[in-house]
């Protein structure tokens, strides 16, 4: 099987990139996906490249070859598979044609050591402690600084997003911009996640990790930021676009921001949690749109999630009463079929929908006022704010 691929290897331009991996002149991770498992139950499931593996690195190399990214000009259903298996294209990548394939995880980045950790970050480990919900002033006013950075981090990433830019460009960008502001980027660790930012593509509902992959003209992509400064977290997202989007994929991502903020309006003392559910699920169903179940919105302060927990869809359950001083997540994640997910790669983070469809997200930390709600990761409730008040 190696020979094959690496003639096949020649003449293929997606080849390029794994080709450098390959010869050692960068590091980097592999990962499978499931269907890949399925197909080679013998391959090792995580591949280790560099330098100091190259030997690794020859026995391991149809693994690596399945990370290659598909080119552009797909072959017919019975010529060989593009990614060098020798298999024909039907019976290897053709069932996930269109959809968002692992790439290769490039080596952990560093974060110098004048910048204050979390408690998580040596470990990997996070152990949680009792943190009031409702927050002290003098904590309000340091989550109102992170949260306007982490804004501010999510905009600049923002503006990042082109075609042909790979997401782990983009979390080499995230973690720059977040360490030159002396904060810390709260996913790096965060039970072992390896990357300073989440990346979600297109089926991918959250936690994508950083990797090779190129966004390709058309897709939706999700930046999930999140910064630890003066010892408490700001954590924001939002969904943008890879060139030209087709309609359907617009309409999804705008209705998914609208939900937010209809969530953020429902914010008010002294009504229960369950009102921010209610409010985005009825617009979700109005335009008959999957809410995703198995991701909240959580309690955020010296932690990354506290026990707060914000359903996006309604459940009389979820009556925990609102007060002034709490500060919590809103960050529905809607798709254009079902609700549910799977985890489709064998990272043990990236979510995927259940049914292969897109799905979007936006995401802001929101404090709870006397009379309302103060949105800490969109200071001013300027830009980004409530679609319709644009
Ligand atoms: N930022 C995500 C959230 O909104 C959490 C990411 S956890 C990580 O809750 F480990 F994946 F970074
Ligand atoms: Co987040
Ligand atoms: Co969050």
């Amino acid at each position: 099987m190696t020979d094959t691929t690496l003639t096949q290897r020649d003449h293929d331009t997606t080849f390029r990139l794994q080709d450098q991996y390959l010869r050692g002149d960068v590091a980097g991770t592999v990962r499978t996906s499931r269907l890949f498992r399925t197909r080679y139950p013998r391959a090792a499931t995580t591949t280790r490249l560099g330098p100091e593996r190259s030997s690794t690195i020859a026995t391991n190399l149809a693994p690596v070859l399945q990370h290659a990214q598909p080119p552009a000009v797909l072959p017919q259903a019975n010529e060989s598979c593009w990614c060098g298996s020798g298999r024909k294209y039907k019976r290897c990548h053709k069932p996930l044609e269109g959809r968002v394939l692992p790439g290769i995880v490039s080596p952990t980045l560093e974060v110098p050591a004048h910048i204050a950790r979390p408690p998580y970050a040596d470990t990997g480990r996070v152990e949680r402690w009792a943190e009031s919900r409702v927050k002290s002033p003098e904590i309000i006013e340091r989550m109102r600084h992170a949260g306007a950075m982490a804004a501010e981090v999510l905009r600049l990433a923002g503006e990042m997003v082109a075609p042909g830019v790979t997401t782990d460009e983009i979390d080499r960008y995230v973690h720059q911009l977040t360490i030159d502001r002396g904060a810390y980027p709260s996913p790096l660790h965060y039970n072992g996640f390896p990357k300073s930012v989440c990346t979600s593509v297109n089926e991918v509902i959250c936690h994508g990790i950083p990797d090779s992959r190129a966004l390709v003209d058309g897709d939706i992509v999700n930046l999930d930021v999140t910064v630890y400064v003066d010892g408490v977290h700001g954590d924001t997202n939002a969904t943008f676009f890879v060139g030209d989007v087709d309609p359907a994929s617009r309409h999804l991502v705008q209705v998914t921001e609208e939900c937010t903020w209809y969530g953020i309006e429902a914010v008010v003392p002294g009504r229960p949690l369950s009102d921010i559910g209610r409010a985005i699920e009825s617009h979700a169903k109005k335009h008959r749109y999957g809410v995703v179940k198995a991701f909240i919105g959580h309690g955020i302060g010296e932690q990354f999630h506290t026990d707060v927990q914000v359903l996006h869809y309604y459940d009389p359950r979820a009556n925990m009463i609102m007060r002034p001083g709490m500060t919590f997540t809103i960050e529905p994640m809607i798709s254009m079929g079902t609700w549910q997910h799977k985890m489709a790669f064998d990272d043990g983070w990236t979510a995927v929908t259940a049914d292969g469809k897109r799905t979007a997200q936006f995401e802001h930390t929101c404090l709870v006022t006397d009379d309302g709600v103060e949105v800490l990761t969109a200071p001013g409730a300027v830009s980004p704010c409530a679609p319709w008040r644009r």
